[in-house]
């Protein structure tokens, strides 16, 4: 399973590295095979080795350029940093990145080979107008995407679940995630309100591949406790 953390606009570049240190040590120690990966702020972002892949949360599709406020690729390279988050909805709606902007950041980074986490999700009337309504708005997220591309990971994250304690119920998310699995042939994460509390029963539905956790994974002790799980569940225990 994929068990990632987006910190968004929280914790600092000292905070992140012990966050960093404490995971790698907990994976190590208690045999974790599990995928994790981490999101912090771009001024946190660091070479990092071990098993935790480190990503950025954005990046301009270009090298470098007259580009106020942004990182490109020179300045992740200067940190190895191969993985990016892409889509997400507080970009999309908080930022205004059009559909057409993150499809040419996506194909930008497809070409530099990086590691995407492509971010889709409904807003909640489009998940009140229906099935069809909330399938057909989702795809229109899938427009001018590769989705054969081979470092493709993709997470469904509802945008009225994202940070406000409320999920989808089970069945709704597992319905969600067997339909796209008829899209997509990737790893398929879920997002929006995961919690250590709720991740097992998440994690043990059909076509949910991992989750992408924001609020309940700025306590390393809580990120950690999911990632055992998530091997726990692998195990079939
Ligand atoms: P949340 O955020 O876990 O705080 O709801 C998830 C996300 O935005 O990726």
């Amino acid at each position: 399973m994929i068990v990632a953390a987006n910190f968004k606009t929280h914790q600092t570049r000292k905070g992140t590295f012990h966050y960093l240190a404490v995971l790698e040590d907990f994976l190590l120690h208690e045999e974790i095979h599990q995928q994790a990966i981490v999101f912090p702020p771009a001024t946190a972002l660091e070479h990092h080795d071990g098993h935790v892949l480190v990503g950025t949360q954005n990046a301009y599709p270009a090298q470098n350029g007259a580009f106020t406020g942004e990182i490109g690729l020179e300045q992740l390279e200067e940190f190895d940093i191969h993985t990016i988050l892409i889509g997400h909805s507080e970009r999309r709606h908080l930022l205004g990145e059009t559909q057409e902007s993150i499809a040419s950041k996506f194909a930008f980074f497809k070409e530099q080979h990086f590691n995407i986490v492509y971010c889709i999700g409904e807003p909640l009337d489009v998940r009140e107008a229906g099935e069809d309504a909330l399938m057909a708005y989702l795809q229109t997220q899938l427009e001018g995407i590769d989705l054969n591309y081979e470092r493709l990971t993709v997470a469904y994250e509802p945008v009225w679940a994202i940070g406000t304690g409320v999920t989808p119920s089970l069945e709704a998310i597992e319905r969600t995630h067997v339909a796209l699995k008829g899209l997509i042939n990737t790893p398929l994460l879920y997002g929006g309100s995961v919690k250590r509390d709720n991740a097992e029963e998440i994690m043990a539905l059909n076509a949910v591949d991992g989750i992408l956790v924001g609020s309940g994974a700025l306590d390393v002790d809580d990120f950690c406790a999911m990632l055992k799980t998530a091997q726990h569940l692998e195990e079939g225990e």
